[in-house]
């Protein structure tokens, strides 16, 4: 039995494709036989409405089984688990309450190892293979949490204008995270939303495949409306357009991910 392998999907930049990269990579891992649990951590709740629809979504945020709750009480995650309906895939959801959460961990003893304490059971069973985080769109004590808990950052980025804008600054934040959890490591750099007609793609390209701090990975995923559609439907492209471009981009990049997190 292999080690758990815990990554989150981080960038301060919002929209850069954190929440839909997690859920189709998980997907794509889970269809490709691996046992992965997702973990929103973001209060906009993206990546529990990727499997279910609103009012199951704000039922659970209502109810306790979110990641707010877990922290706040810091309990075992374990008991917050629930199936997406993909076989293989579980997910803890989040709640809205999540924006008050900088103010709990305040409060706490240790504030930076809260996830990390209490995710330590999951990891501890070994059943899974991957868990896998979506963070939000900040860089503060909650995801300092994130960082402290996963053994690999993955940051997506959009392949738009601003995409690498502010990514020195999500490589200081990771820098001083290496201060209290200093095996933490950059997995690599995934592009997302790819447009090869447009220039600043190949700039895009061409500046992170020159990037020190961190590899590229060489599959990108390229902008596709089906992504949305299944969005749309409660569902990662991955299972809901089984064929499609996109999951097919998705599947390898879940290959590719694999690949350097299993060495
Ligand atoms: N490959 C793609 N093709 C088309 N649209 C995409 C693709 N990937 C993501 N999107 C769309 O881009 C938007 C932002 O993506 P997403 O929510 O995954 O980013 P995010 O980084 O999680 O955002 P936030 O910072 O708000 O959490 C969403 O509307 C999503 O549907
Ligand atoms: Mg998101």
């Amino acid at each position: 039995m292999s080690r758990t392998k815990v990554i989150t999907f981080a960038n301060n930049k919002g929209g850069s494709g954190k929440t839909t990269t997690t859920s189709n990579i998980g997907a794509a891992m889970a269809r490709l036989g691996k046992r992965v649990l997702l973990v929103d951590g973001d209060m906009q709740m993206n990546l529990t409405l990727s499997f279910f629809d609103e009012e199951r979504s704000l039922a659970l945020a209502e109810g306790d089984k979110n990641i707010y709750t877990a922290i706040r009480e810091e309990r075992d995650l374990s008991d917050f688990v629930i199936p997406t309906g993909i076989e293989n895939l579980d997910i803890i959801p989040s709640s809205s309450l999540m924006s008050g959460i900088e103010f709990d961990l305040f409060t706490k003893w240790q504030r930076e190892l809260i996830l990390k304490k209490c995710i330590s059971p999951i990891l501890a069973r070994g059943y899974y293979d991957y868990v896998l985080i979506d963070a939000p769109p900040t860089l503060g004590g909650w995801v300092m949490n994130i960082m402290c808990a996963a053994d690999y950052v993955i940051i997506p980025v959009e392949a738009s204008p601003w995409g690498l804008f502010g990514l020195a600054n999500m490589f200081d934040f990771i820098n001083k995270v290496r201060s209290i959890a200093p095996r933490l490591e950059v997995l690599g750099i995934a592009i997302t939303k790819a447009d090869e007609r447009k220039s600043y793609f190949k700039q895009t390209l061409e500046t992170l495949r020159e990037f020190e701090a961190a590899r590229l990975f060489e599959t990108y995923i390229r902008v596709d409306a089906t992504v949305e559609w299944a969005q749309d439907n409660s569902q990662p492209v991955v299972t809901y357009k089984k064929y499609s471009r996109s999951a097919v981009e998705y599947t390898k990049l879940a290959k590719e991910i694999m690949k350097y997190a299993d060495r």
